[in-house]
């Protein structure tokens, strides 16, 4: 039987009080309405995914994650592993769906989707630094405004049992795992997860995992187009006066430039660029948490990120 191995995170879905106060943040952060209803909003970034990003109207809580599980074959192994067959996806998009509930009892959605079209990024800004000047006779003119969202690239869920929780996600999608925090020598904290897509490099992680016996939503991370839209949409949230959570920095677990904000409802979402990529044969390693917490330039993790 070949075990499942998903390709990617698909989204995040969440249950929040207020669907208009949602989408007017999440509009700012630079994601797009891709479709709304009396009682559901789906918000998307512009990599062509249908959504990255879903509330139902209700008290604010987590209620789970979307994978992508790439091809038909990953989806019917996933299906033949756990006897639950896919369903018609009756969402924005379609597709097919397996809901899973994982050991915290938070959904998780193993999805195939067809993407549409991804939109058209803005061209790359040559640049003058001192080391070499690559635009010569011409401006840097990249786009102002919000921070054009690409993709939702993580998600960091804190975990009940840590152990527990690995085993099923790294059955269940074939996650791999990056770095592993200890604590101190054998005390495990958690785990960047990412997925193995073979010789295909990936993101540094699709998943991290953190054993705090407290189960609930971390955050989630969306990859905008580069330093410049992370910097520009920095200003116009810091203007629309929304709550910050943490940076502008660059972590030195996976490298990316980052920075987090806090939604309305108290879920903090994270823009970031310029990240690690692995391929399926990159070694393991053990972190301690002052590499989690640290940043090579920036602001170390403030308390209320743990
Ligand atoms: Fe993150």
């Amino acid at each position: 039987m070949t075990p499942p191995r998903a390709k990617d995170i698909a989204y995040v879905r969440f249950q929040v009080p207020d669907l208009d106060a949602a989408e007017k943040w999440l509009s700012d952060f630079g994601l797009a309405r891709a479709s709304r209803t009396e009682d559901a909003l789906y918000m998307k970034g512009g990599n062509g995914a249908p959504f990255a990003w879903v509330a139902h109207k209700g008290e604010a809580r987590f209620l789970g994650l979307g994978v992508d599980m790439g091809d038909d074959a990953m989806l019917d192994a996933l299906a033949a592993k756990t006897g639950v067959a896919p369903a018609t996806n009756a969402e924005p998009g379609g597709g097919k769906i397996i809901r899973l509930t994982d050991p915290d009892g938070f959904t998780i959605e193993a999805v195939l989707r067809p993407h549409g079209a991804p939109e058209t990024l803005p061209p790359r800004q040559k640049l003058n630094d001192a080391r070499e000047k690559a635009r010569l006779n011409a401006q840097s003119a990249p786009p102002n405004g919000p921070a054009r969202v690409w993709r939702l690239g993580h998600a960091v869920v804190n975990v009940t049992d840590f152990r527990k929780s690995e085993a099923w996600y790294k059955s269940h999608f074939g996650l791999i795992t990056s770095d592993e925090i200890e604590l101190a020598p054998g005390a495990t904290l958690g785990a960047f997860l990412r997925c193995d897509q073979g010789t295909r490099p990936v993101d540094h992680h699709t998943l991290f995992l953190v054993g705090t016996g407290k189960p609930g939503f971390n955050h989630a991370a969306f990859e905008v187009t580069d330093a410049d839209a992370l910097l520009s949409g920095h200003h116009v949230m810091k203007e629309k006066g929304h709550s910050h959570a943490w940076g502008i920095g660059r972590h030195i677990l996976g490298s990316q430039i980052f920075d987090y904000w806090r939604d309305p409802f108290g879920f903090t979402l994270e823009h970031w660029t310029d990240g690690d990529l692995f391929s399926a044969d990159h070694a393991p390693s053990k972190q301690s948490l002052e590499q989690l917490i640290g940043t090579r330039w920036g602001p170390t993790a403030p308390a209320h990120m743990a």
